[in-house]
């Protein structure tokens, strides 16, 4: 290994949302999608160059920045995509809300899938929207859509359609067959897609490629909002930079119309630190996916051999694992675990409880200390 995935870095004094929640507790955090390794060296090195200037104005989108993201989206993605269709925001979950009050009247539908990264559960009902959450599909272990449910579910007043691709929490990377049918529903049912592709870049599976709804032809291309950001995969979510690519400029405008005077500027420091990481990060990054794919493999041998009323299904991408725990009989999984010294996140907030994730993006020390502890709270149960 060229770059260090073995370092415990304490982290306590830096304001760590996945540390902070159990400050002066004996509970490890294996929760929040943040991970314990530190970023990329041409990370630090850019933002050091850039601290050294001493000048910390207010910073607008400006060339080299969106020339690494239209370089990038095209070298490792095969996408040509134009300055013009790229709206820089400081998160996505801003981004879920704008959509979701962007191209609807109060009371329109928004239709997801559970179960879910939270906020897009939260964001349709922040905005006052009517929420149609349908299960995944459990398919022979593997999670995929329920087409005859989806046609059942989409109604009139349903104008968006909320897609995680690859798929935050049960790992999927989509097929293109897939995706395929997915814009067809969209088209058949005239839905905007808001497709969040933050995990694009985390594929543990050598033989799957990330299929972007930007690849499907001008159907798809007019009717999307693409959400990106180097933030999951270069660990650098703490510099809120995130960008989504709307090549329609009738939706970008309403989407731009939908955030004025909430969303100004992002952090001057975010564009250097998105540029450091498209222009020089692969090396890093491909070392990142192995550590990942080892501490994957590590947890589907643990959970099978010393858990086995656990199922973990199979994670093709993400640093989240997705276990099943409806056998235990446990009313509050995730607050049984914390009892014994592990953090996860309960599945009840993505929209399915019985479940819980465990976040393995940390060093193999962590992660063995986690384990123990996984292995100790399941014992413990009756
Ligand atoms: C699917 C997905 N979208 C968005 C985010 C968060 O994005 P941001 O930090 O840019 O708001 C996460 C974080 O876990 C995520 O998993």
């Amino acid at each position: 290994m060229t770059f260090d995935f073995s370092s415990s870095i304490d982290r306590s004094g830096t304001g760590s949302l996945k540390w902070n929640k159990y400050a002066g507790k004996d509970i490890l955090p294996f929760w929040v999608a943040d991970m314990d390794f530190r970023s990329p060296p041409c990370i630090e090195e850019a933002l050091r160059a850039r601290v050294d200037h001493g000048l910390f104005g207010y910073t607008v989108p400006y060339k080299s920045a969106e020339d690494s993201v239209i370089d990038y989206m095209r070298d490792a993605h095969g996408l040509e995509i134009q300055r013009e269709w790229i709206v820089w925001m400081p998160g996505l979950v801003p981004a879920l809300n704008t959509a979701s009050r962007a191209f609807e009247s109060p009371g329109d539908g928004v239709l997801t899938f559970t179960p879910v990264y939270p906020p897009f559960l939260t964001a349709p009902e922040w905005q006052d929207k009517e929420l149609i959450a349908l299960p995944l599909k459990l398919d022979d272990g593997r999670y995929t859509f329920d087409w005859e449910k989806m046609e059942a579910a989409v109604k009139p007043n349903t104008r968006l359609l909320l897609l995680c691709n690859p798929h935050n929490p049960v790992g999927r990377v989509f097929s293109r067959e897939e995706l395929e049918q997915l814009v067809d529903f969209s088209e058949r049912h005239d839905l905007i897609l808001v497709s969040d592709e933050i995990h694009c870049d985390l594929i543990l599976e050598p033989e799957l490629k990330h299929h972007s709804i930007l690849s499907f032809g001008e159907r798809a291309v007019k009717r999307s909002l693409t959400l990106m950001a180097p933030s999951k995969t270069y660990n650098i979510p703490g510099l809120s930079t995130s960008f989504i690519i709307i090549p329609n400029p009738r939706l970008r405008m309403r989407f731009q119309r939908a955030s004025r005077g909430m969303i100004t500027e992002i952090n001057c420091f975010g564009y250097v630190g998105c540029e450091a990481a498209y222009r020089g990060g692969e090396a890093w990054r491909k070392e990142l996916i192995e550590v990942l794919r080892r501490n994957r493999d590590r947890l589907y041998a643990f959970v099978a051999e010393r858990m086995p009323r656990v199922k973990m299904v199979p994670m093709e991408a993400t640093y989240l694992a997705w276990l099943d725990v409806r056998d235990l009989g446990l009313d509050k999984p995730a607050a049984w675990f914390e009892s014994h010294g592990i953090g996860l996140s309960d599945g009840a907030l993505f929209g399915t409880p019985g479940f819980v994730r465990f976040n393995f993006g940390c060093p193999s020390e962590w992660m063995e200390k986690g384990l123990q502890r996984l292995g100790a709270a399941y014992d413990a149960i009756e």
